[in-house]
């Protein structure tokens, strides 16, 4: 990964040097996980990088380049606003922003390898953005049979947030999954409620926390991510999106 930098162009590089991340905030998030199976770190990337990560989000949204979210991978995908109501944007490197966020995530990726031994091998990532009233019904990221989707990732790129701008991330109780997935009435626990405010990183473990985003009074940007592990479903290897 390092020698790509050489190819970087100038603004990337700038943007690389000014926007580190702390060793010790990243140590913090995988004790966390260790311990709790979720981590909520405020301030984790620097408003320079945020700023140009909103940026690029609102150029594209000008563009017309957003698409309504779908649930489900590749034939199942349909839309669902009953379910969710954002409009998406895969991240593919596009811009100097995209370049920074996807290496710092790729930095966290061989950090959590290292401490955890759990052979992450890639990142994939959207932008998302939530219109007034749209909100994303509780579920889990990974389901049972094709666990490829192992470390969820949410970055807030919402500056100002306020207390009453609602569009808050709720994380349940972590539980196993059983043969048919999560029993819907069960009496289930919330764990954290997380503000999307411009900076902050949420982690958790894609296939046992359950999780929902309230309906949301402002246009609130994040940034969903998943680290994924090569599962092969029935000898195939799903595919990234
Ligand atoms: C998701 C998700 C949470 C958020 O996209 O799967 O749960 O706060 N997003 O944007
Ligand atoms: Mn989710």
């Amino acid at each position: 990964m390092t020698n790509v930098i050489d190819d970087l162009d100038r603004e990337t590089h700038a943007l690389l040097a000014a926007s580190p991340l702390a060793p010790e905030r990243i140590d913090a998030l995988i004790d966390d996980l260790i311990h709790q199976g979720f981590s909520c770190q405020r301030d984790f990337f620097p408003p320079v990088l945020i700023n140009a990560l909103l940026a690029d989000l609102e150029r594209l949204e000008a563009c017309d380049a957003l698409a309504s979210a779908g649930i489900g991978r590749l034939k199942e995908h349909q839309l669902a606003t009953s379910i969710r109501g954002d409009a998406i944007r895969w991240l593919n490197q596009e811009s100097p922003a995209q370049r920074v966020y996807l290496k710092r995530l790729d930095e966290l990726r061989s950090q959590i390898n290292r401490a955890l031994f759990i052979g992450l091998f890639e990142f994939e990532a959207h932008f998302a953005r939530y219109p007034p009233g749209a909100f994303y019904k509780r579920h889990v990221d990974s389901f049972q049979g094709r666990a490829n989707r192992v470390i969820s990732t949410v970055t807030y790129l919402n500056r100002d947030w306020p207390v009453d701008g609602g569009g808050e991330m709720v994380l349940f109780e972590s539980r196993q999954q059983g043969p048919d997935g999560f029993d819907p009435n069960a009496p289930i626990q919330e764990m954290a409620r997380v503000l999307p405010e411009a900076g902050t990183l949420a982690c958790f473990l894609s296939d046992t926390v359950p999780h929902e985003v309230l309906p949301t009074r402002l246009p609130r940007a994040s940034i969903a991510g998943w680290f994924r592990r090569n599962a092969s479903v029935n000898g195939v290897v799903d595919p990234a999106r």
